[in-house]
């Protein structure tokens, strides 16, 4: 892992991310297109988080002829933060297809707010790219308690997907993990006393999976 503190926050104010987000803070929206929304602005931010991902010239042939032609040095590794994560998934698993998939479970303890983890399955991360994924940065409690768990299986750098941050959020983030960007299609407001985002779009668990 870098050592270097150097806390970034990249909103992806494409109008394409801005359009679907609008639609899946309306109330009304229901849980399959609120599904489908969730999959294609994924699929969008993905291009963003990846953008910088290192790559090596290999020699292949055209049909035309031979060339050096650039390829991923490595597949990136994607962390679920269950539940509300797995709806990221679909989105980012068609831009990297073959990337390996963990999961981590964890909940928020409703009085604390603090995150208890009861579910933890990675695969080999040493030295590979790391994205944590979760619609909501929240509190920042379980993406913090998230990037823990992450960096003890060392990492070559880690970074951090949502689909919408609160300022309170990022700041516990940044506070906790210097040195983990943050991707978000958009910074709401403020969060409220019980920890959701506002604006926000209610709870995304629930609307991914038609749970209430
Ligand atoms: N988790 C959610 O699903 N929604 C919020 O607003 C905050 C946390």
């Amino acid at each position: 892992m870098s050592s270097t503190p150097n806390p970034t926050l990249h909103v992806i104010e494409h109008p394409l991310v801005t359009h679907k987000l609008t639609e899946m803070r309306r109330v009304e929206t229901p849980s399959e297109r609120f599904r489908q929304l969730l999959t294609e602005i994924s699929f969008l931010l993905t291009y963003e988080v990846t953008r910088d991902l290192p790559t090596r010239d290999e020699r292949i042939t055209t049909p035309l002829t031979e060339m050096d032609a650039p390829v991923l040095v490595a597949e990136p590794v994607v962390i679920s933060i269950l539940r509300a994560g797995n709806g990221l998934l679909d989105g980012v698993l068609r831009v990297i297809p073959s990337a390996r998939v963990g999961h981590v479970g964890l909940y928020r303890d409703h009085e604390t707010l603090e995150a208890i983890e009861y579910y933890c399955k990675f695969p080999p991360i040493e030295g590979r790219t790391v994205i944590v994924v979760d619609p909501m940065l929240a509190t920042g409690n379980s993406a913090s308690a998230a990037l823990d768990r992450v960096k003890a299986d060392g990492p070559a750098d880690v970074r951090f997907l949502c689909l919408l941050a609160a300022p309170e959020g990022v700041a516990q983030l940044h506070r906790a993990h210097p040195d983990v960007p943050v991707w978000t299609a958009a910074l709401d407001d403020h969060l409220n006393e019980v920890g959701y985002i506002v604006p926000g779009l209610g709870d995304a668990g629930d609307r991914i999976f038609g749970t209430t």
